[in-house]
């Protein structure tokens, strides 16, 4: 109920939508390697712990593979496009495989019955568009269940990430198995239903109040060059240049990118296939804060969305679902270089455009 009920320090419920709003401004970084062989080995971020795998590869390469220490990398597609050819170029350029299963379509009448679940009760019920990508990820959720796969990472097919991607999947995996107490020399253990890397913004509060794990991460997205509502919360408690590994207390949204495994991927579908939120993301939201689901989230966000030009016309699915209007075509899209926030040097620009494209900074 956190989100309906009050804003949480200063937060307003729907941020979501006003976190489109930006001004833009060019930035240019200058990206700096880790200080390898610090002597503070719990901020360095180097540390290795436990064993290694059967093959004798240690747990951080393992997560560094070309599917990031899961079985498989899912993206959820509804077919070839702008989204999906971009995403292909990224991960072929830091050396990760995608895969695209089919996604079956939903009757109408099955999207709208899912939508009115929980409407004579007062609780929020989603958007049409939102109904249908809910389902598209309970789908791709039931896929994973049924091809009998242990661990997935999921991800939307707008997804984009840092060219320094693998590094920091590898001072990931160091932190979230030393968070976890991971012993058996796999990647990122299991002790969590969720593993959320890619998101749009998680809220923090003090030191002491919630517990996590710090840790430097010097190619993560500058503070002052954040945009989105959780910024404040960067800037008040977490220190440059780092991340944090948390369980998720409460308010992280968008689902960019999230690990599951066998027995939570039919946790999460038990919990959010049961309908009556506004969106996937914030059901699972609700759970993650409520602690019917073990949410481990690290932050700021190492995946996020990419977002075509304003100029080319373009539309997300999700409003163009809502009724919002018609998107524009794919040629158009794809000629005019987007922006993703919150990711310092997209891989996805860097190969398409050859060129950065971070989204301008701003409070919400
Ligand atoms: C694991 O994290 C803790 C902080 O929770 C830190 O004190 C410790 O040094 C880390 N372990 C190693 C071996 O780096
Ligand atoms: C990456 O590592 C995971 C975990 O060990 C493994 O399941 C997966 O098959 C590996 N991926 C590739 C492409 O080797």
């Amino acid at each position: 109920m956190l989100f309906d009920s009050k804003p949480i320090n200063g937060v307003s419920p729907n941020y979501r939508a006003i976190a489109i709003v930006g001004v833009f401004i060019l930035t240019v970084w200058i990206y700096f390697v880790p200080p390898w062989g610090s002597s503070h080995p719990n901020t360095d971020g180097t540390y290795v712990a436990g064993g290694s795998s059967s093959s004798g590869t240690s747990p951080r390469e393992l997560a560094a593979n070309a599917t990031l220490g899961f079985q498989t990398i899912l993206a959820l597609s509804t077919g070839p496009s702008w989204r999906s050819r971009g995403l292909n170029a990224a991960a072929k350029y830091v050396g990760i495989q995608v895969q695209y299963p089919p996604q079956p379509r939903n009757p109408e009448s099955l999207v709208e019955a899912f939508q009115k679940i929980g409407a004579g009760e007062g609780k929020t019920t989603p958007a049409k568009g939102s109904a249908t990508a809910w389902f598209a990820h309970l789908d791709l959720l039931k896929h994973f269940i049924a091809s009998d796969l242990e661990t997935a990472f999921i991800v939307e097919d707008d997804v984009d990430f840092d060219v320094n991607i693998k590094q920091q999947i590898r001072l990931a995996s160091d932190n979230v198995r030393n968070f976890t107490k991971v012993t058996d020399g796999s990647p990122w253990g299991k002790e969590w239903d969720m593993l959320w890397l890619g998101h749009c913004g998680t809220a923090m509060v003090e030191a002491g109040q919630q517990e996590g794990l710090r840790y430097r991460d010097n190619s993560r997205c500058k503070t002052d060059l954040y945009s989105g509502w959780s910024k404040h919360f960067l800037r008040d408690f977490l220190e440059e240049d780092h991340r944090i590994v948390q369980w998720a207390g409460f308010m992280t949204v968008c689902t960019f990118g999230y690990g599951v495994h066998r027995d939570s991927a039919q946790k999460i579908l038990d919990i959010t296939a049961a309908g009556a939120d506004e969106a996937f993301d914030v059901a699972l939201s609700h759970a993650c804060g409520t602690g019917k689901l073990k949410c481990l989230v690290v932050n700021p966000q190492m995946f996020n969305h990419y977002e075509p030009s304003k100029d080319s016309g373009y539309l997300s699915e999700v409003h163009i679902g809502d009724g919002q209007g018609a998107g524009a075509d794919d040629a158009k899209v794809e000629k005019s270089m987007g922006t993703t926030g919150n990711i310092m040097q997209s891989a996805r620009c860097k190969v398409l455009f050859n060129n950065r494209c971070m989204r301008p900074p701003s409070e919400i």
